[in-house]
């Protein structure tokens, strides 16, 4: 070589060698077992129909799995149910010693675990090395940590498990999200029935070898391989109380239906479309080493990978020239290459997937920009691709790619990036890259999102919850957060509260006599009250509606007659529909932004002169209650109280459910503010037809959420009597509505509305099945109510319970120190 080569030039020349980690201790340890079969009761046990597992870098079979079936799944069940009671009872210590016995395993065989997940999967091993199963560890211990405080920390010690967990994960962080659910299960003392995914069943399988090392009892974990239909079988078996599930929304979609009315407790983290935002003053170099992390690891198969790229309009053309400059020095190639940033595609089907949509997005019109560099000729993979020119509408920029592939498109205005943000039916996670911290943490809270990572992305924390808003699922995993899916208040366990003062006149007692006829509005009997003092007769009295702070006559222009406990006719209220609930969804939509970013102390002094007008009218109310309940004049007095006191309680909690600061990796910290839900739908209780309303609609009002009731079936006019004490009390127009009516009509155009965020039932008439199933639409978060409740009892009736179901938290990642 004669001419002169400048080392810059050089470095642009030099070929990178290969550099592959060893992999013959993982393919011996295969070839010893070649079928496995499943993990029951702490032993292998020889399974039936197997299939073949691959390595998407090349094709070749790594093992056979069993295809798990009905007596599979029952035996699975069978063992987790025989240890529970042990393992439950086990002294928190003892637990955390195990968990961390599987940590520090972990840790010893974390190179043979990075590699087989890397085989199994085709993730480079870079990361599986650096950030999957280093990220299992830390669970565990984080774990091992709240198996030992569960008995002195004050939030947790009069919890309890659930029982035994049936948990379904997903092929793309198969190691990571087994922990994820494993270790809070554990830690708090249920016992688990685990199904991998049929594509990456290997660490599984390893980690089940793992806990028999470590001494495990039989019984607490058990892992049956097998596809969907395994999956299924275990979400249908009847002594499973608990399903958690990772994986795509259409499924989350079938096992939200498959479980309602079960009574199983239930978490789904699910798809998104996350939002990667980027304003012009953004360090733009370190955007674009964002934008590696956050669609090309994992070959973008991420749940909350940063799929849509929001740009600011004066720096899009830049970003796009240095993505592309970058996206052509990414290397894809042999996921155990140690140089390797892309690997491969979990399986063909995937591949096809990814394919089809971004030729979708050709066929729409848009711009797609890949690398001049050919992938690999053999196995899955795909290359790093930008796709530009898109509507919002568009395919490529509504649904959930998961591979390699981001869209990007322009904004003007901060307004007009959260609108963008937002304009999806996802919300799991975004991240906003700006070096001006006002703006990141005015539009950080406007996102609809679990988790918004500011001048990060994609990272995780056992110390942090994770999980979505909307269709990205619900429930949180890591973390306090993620606590709270695997434990019940020790006294749901423990049956009926002896003292319990549950109403014989509660619940339907009653109430085909007490609730008459629907007759034409106006066309209606005269009142039962009889004549007035002259020998006039006495003024009829029809309770209306109350949508959006007025009082409005129901659109089908019915009512229905209300009679007391004693037959006696006592008026009558109107006979909701349809349309009137979705006019109070409406009214209750235009008052959300105003009543959730209310100052928390504006909304706590309203709940508190909600309470003093109530108190002010007590006889009132109570005689109310009186000729509803047929209660004494005490005990309806009591009520009025108890709504008082409750009212008073949730204007306390109003300025006091804060969040929590987390102690995520260093440079970080991580802000989880608990935020209202949006709409909500509630069902109140028959039983304390004031004290019960109160209960039940005051904590989500309280938390900024606003409300469409449906009040008790059997004594609807105390609610109507109720909308006069709230016209007198500052309390904004749509926050609560009251819709009187046929509950089951009402109920299924709550549960089937779009429109509407949440939905508690605390009816006991058996609609729980239909609020869950129809609820599936829009992923509502729904409380079916199960447990005796003594709505007299603040220790059954008010507080965390309820503040948890009125809020989720978004997790905040700030950088933060040095
Ligand atoms: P999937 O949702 O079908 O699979 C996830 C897990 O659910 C697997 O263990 C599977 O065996 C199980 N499963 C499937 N059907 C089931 C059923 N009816 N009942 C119970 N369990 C069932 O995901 P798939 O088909 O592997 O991927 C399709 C798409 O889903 C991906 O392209 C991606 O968009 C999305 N996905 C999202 C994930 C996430 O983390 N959010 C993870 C995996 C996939």
């Amino acid at each position: 070589m004669t001419e002169s080569v400048q080392i810059p030039e050089l470095m642009d020349r030099l070929e990178y060698g290969p550099a592959p980690e060893g992999a013959a201790e993982v393919r011996r340890w295969l070839e010893e077992r070649r079928a496995f079969g499943h993990f029951i009761g702490g032993r292998f046990v020889d399974g039936s129909d197997h299939f073949d597992v691959a390595n998407p870098a090349d094709g070749s079979v790594l093992a056979r799995v069993a295809q798990g079936g009905p007596d599979d799944v029952d035996e699975a069940v069978r063992a987790a149910r025989a240890a529970f009671p042990a393992w439950a009872a086990l002294d928190g210590h003892a637990r955390a010693r195990y968990l961390y016995a599987i940590a520090r395993q972990v840790q010893k065989h974390a190179r043979f675990l990075a590699v087989l997940e890397t085989l199994d999967n085709g993730k480079p091993i870079r990361e599986t090395r650096d950030i999957d199963i280093p990220l299992v560890a830390r669970h565990f211990y984080h774990h091992a940590g709240w198996a030992q405080l569960l008995a002195t920390d004050p939030e947790l010690r009069d919890q309890r498990p659930v029982g035994v967990a049936g948990q379904i994960i997903p092929w793309n962080f198969p190691l990571l999200m087994l922990a994820w659910k494993v270790a809070p299960a554990l830690a708090t003392g249920n016992t688990v029935v685990l199904k991998p995914a049929e594509y990456t069943p290997l660490t599984a399988l390893r980690f089940a070898e793992i806990c028999r090392e470590v001494g495990l009892p039989d019984g607490v974990l058990n892992v049956v391989t097998g596809d969907g239909d395994t999956g299924a079988l275990l979400v249908r078996h009847a002594d499973v109380d608990k399903i958690a599930f990772t994986g795509s929304t259409e499924v989350g979609r079938i096992i939200r239906r498959a479980t309602a009315g079960s009574g199983k407790k239930l978490s789904l983290e699910l798809g998104g479309k996350s939002p990667f935002v980027v304003f012009e003053d953004a360090d733009l170099d370190s955007v674009v080493e964002g934008v590696v992390d956050a669609i090309w690891f994992n070959q973008g198969q991420v749940c909350c990978a940063g799929s849509r790229i929001l740009v600011q309009e004066g720096v899009a053309e830049r970003l796009v020239h240095k993505l592309r400059q970058r996206m052509e020095r990414l290397r894809i190639g042999d996921p155990l290459d140690k140089g390797v940033d892309i690997g491969a595609i979990v399986a063909p089907v995937q591949l096809e997937r990814i394919e089809g949509l971004v030729e979708e997005g050709r066929r729409e019109g848009a711009e797609i920009w890949q690398p001049s560099w050919g992938c690999p000729e053999e196995g899955c993979f795909y290359p790093p691709t930008l796709i530009t020119g898109v509507s919002p509408a568009a395919t490529v920029a509504q649904v959930e790619i998961f591979g390699p592939v981001v869209v990007l498109m322009t904004f003007r205005t901060p307004a007009e990036s959260v609108e963008l943000a937002n304009n999806t039916p996802y919300g799991l996670a975004a991240s906003v890259w700006t070096e001006n911290i006002n703006l990141a943490l005015d539009v950080a809270p406007r996102i609809k999102a679990g988790t918004v990572w500011i001048n990060s992305t994609n990272l995780f924390d056992a110390a942090s919850g994770f999980g979505g808003y909307r269709e990205s699922g619900f429930g949180r995993e890591g973390g306090r957060e993620g606590l709270w899916e695997y434990l019940v208040p020790a006294w749901h366990t423990e049956g009926p509260d002896p003292g319990d003062a549950d109403r014989p006149a509660a619940d339907n007692a009653g109430r085909a006599d007490r609730h008459g006829e629907p007759g034409p509005d106006g066309d209606a009997e005269v009142d039962d009250g009889g004549p007035g003092p002259d020998g006039t007769p006495a003024v009829d009295r029809t309770a209306k509606l109350y949508i959006g702070g007025k009082q409005s006559r129901p659109d089908g222009g019915y009512s229905l007659v209300v009679r007391g406990a004693d037959g006696r006719r006592l008026g009558e209220v109107g006979r909701g529909n349809r349309k009137d609930v979705r006019n109070a969804v409406e009214a209750a939509h235009r008052a959300l932004p105003g009543w959730a970013g209310a100052a928390a102390h504006t909304r706590a002094q309203i709940l508190y002169y909600i309470g003093e007008n109530l108190s002010a009218r007590q006889a009132e109310f109570a005689a109310g209650i009186r000729a509803a309940t047929g209660e004494t004049e005490a005990a309806a007095r009591a009520e009025v109280d108890a709504a008082v006191r409750r009212l008073f309680a949730y204007a306390a909690w109003a300025d006091k459910w804060d969040g929590a600061v987390h102690h995520t990796p260093i440079r970080n910290v991580t802000l989880a503010m608990p935020e209202p839900i949006g709409v909500f739908g509630v069902a109140c209780p028959d039983a304390y037809p004031l004290l019960g309303l109160v209960s039940t609609v005051v904590p989500a009002v309280a938390m900024g959420n606003t409300v469409v009731a449906l009040p008790s079936a059997t004594a609807p006019l105390t609610a109507t009597d109720f909308y006069q004490v709230l016209d007198t009390s500052d309390l904004p127009g749509g926050v609560l509505n009251i819709v009187t009516g046929p509950r089951a009509e009402l109920t299924e155009v709550l549960a089937g509305h779009y429109d509407v965020d949440a939905l508690w039932y605390f009816a006991r008439d058996g609609g729980g099945e239909m609020v869950e199933r129809l609820s599936a639409g829009n992923m509502k978060r729904t409380w079916v109510d199960r447990v005796p409740r003594d709505w007299s009892d603040p220790a059954r009736a008010e507080g965390p319970e309820f503040l948890r179901h009125a809020t989720q938290p978004k997790n905040i990642w700030v950088p933060y120190g040095a």
